[in-house]
């Protein structure tokens, strides 16, 4: 899949923009606060829909203008056009070949996936990182399971203030058991296509690993449901599977209602699910020294790569904010490598010279000087 051409208007520091995209690599280089990161944003909203570093849609329109515009267009196998309008006083809206649709139907025509210097603390960050990297990939190849996902977390949200409710007036407790259903069904959907994913991470992260750590190491991913800890086990696979699942999150809101109530806050599901990495039996967060933890993310992230292209027959445009300068000589050769000829690639850099003059030649270069492109 390819970004063929994408214009901005008044997104972020970026008051009219358009450029063409090649189909290979293309590197912007820029100094800091020229408006890198924002063009990967303005390719990423496309991509998903909304930013992962906006609070609101709102801050993404340029100071002092009334909206912010972007189209683009895409290459499957078909051309596709896709759009998005943000404005001050108006609802979001996002356009697929100039017809306004719906976030669910917009998601999915242009994959994107995108590496900046916070993924490197995916092993070592929060675990809600760790599940954001999980749902971001799933979301994009996967409408149903996004759609299950935001039922979910509504169903959360409501049942959190019924909690808060419950810790003034006992009456609203017998509502609980309708939420609790809706909490079971949703959330162990949720867990069972996380846990899938998780597993083919894993078969495909196991080749990429060993290249990148010289085969000396072997790279684990493992899916910890938010019970892990609490020494369930369960069968793999089938069915089964679903109905065990569902009988463990009801023990686990039996087991824990009291507390739920008195922290008016739902303790129970997904929302809580973490992702683990080891490596020859040591948890990474825990042990591993900085470069295994690099090492593991990057194959985490281009393993992503080829799931994404297993699902959709296509590789996402990978997009790179910034990572080159983070990476040594030997994983960034790695990586650049790894990904040549793959996937189309939009890195941002301050410099050219952390990238193989080779590869510079190979690559469109574009200089971006406070928020203009040349
Ligand atoms: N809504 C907005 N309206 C106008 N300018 C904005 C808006 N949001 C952000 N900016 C500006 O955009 C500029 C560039 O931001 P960006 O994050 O893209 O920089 P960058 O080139 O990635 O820099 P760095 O190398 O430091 O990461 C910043 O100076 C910021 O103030
Ligand atoms: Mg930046």
């Amino acid at each position: 899949m390819r970004l063929e051409s994408l214009s901005l208007q008044d997104f972020r520091n970026y008051e009219r923009v358009s450029l063409e995209l090649n189909p290979g690599l293309n590197i912007f280089v820029g100094d800091n606060a020229q408006g890198k990161t924002n063009l990967l944003e303005a390719v990423y909203v496309l991509a998903l829909s909304k930013s992962y570093r906006a609070a609101r849609d709102t801050d993404l329109i340029r100071q002092g203008a009334d909206r912010a515009v972007a189209v683009a267009r895409v290459r499957r196998l078909a051309a596709v056009e896709l759009g998005f309008v943000l404005s001050h006083t108006d609802k979001k809206r996002l356009l697929v070949n100039q017809k306004a649709t719906t976030a669910n139907r917009f998601v999915g025509n242009l994959n994107a996936v995108l590496f900046s210097p916070d993924s490197l603390q995916l092993v070592k960050g929060a675990p809600s990182d760790r599940r954001r990297f999980l749902d971001v990939q799933i979301c994009q190849i996967d409408p149903v399971y996004r759609k299950t996902l935001l039922e979910y977390q509504r169903v959360v949200r409501q049942r959190n203030s019924l909690l808060k409710a419950a810790q003034e007036s006992r009456a609203h407790l017998n509502q609980l058991p309708a939420w609790d259903r809706q909490l079971v069904n949703l959330g162990s959907q949720v867990m069972q296509r996380r846990r899938t994913v998780v597993a083919s991470l894993q078969n495909i992260t196991r080749g990429i690993h060993g290249e990148i750590s010289q085969d000396r190491e072997e790279l684990q991913l493992i899916y910890q449901p938010f019970f892990a800890e609490n020494g369930y086990s369960q069968s793999e696979g089938d069915r089964q599977e679903e109905e065990e699942l569902k009988a463990i999150f009801r023990q686990e809101l039996q087991r824990l209602r009291r507390e739920e109530i008195r922290r008016g806050c739902t303790l129970v599901g997904p929302q809580r699910d973490d992702l683990l990495f080891v490596v020859n039996g040591m948890d990474l967060k825990k042990y591993g020294s900085q470069g295994q933890q690099r090492s593991a993310v990057l194959a985490c992230i281009l393993a992503e790569l080829e799931l994404m292209y297993g699902e959709t027959g296509e590789y996402p445009v990978v997009l790179l904010d910034d990572v080159m300068s983070e990476l040594d000589q030997n994983r960034r050769l790695q990586l650049l490598t790894l990904l040549n000829d793959k996937a189309q690639t939009i890195v941002t850099t301050t410099s050219l010279a952390s990238f193989p003059a080779e590869l510079v030649q190979r690559a469109a270069v574009y200089r971006i000087e406070r928020g203009r492109i040349a």
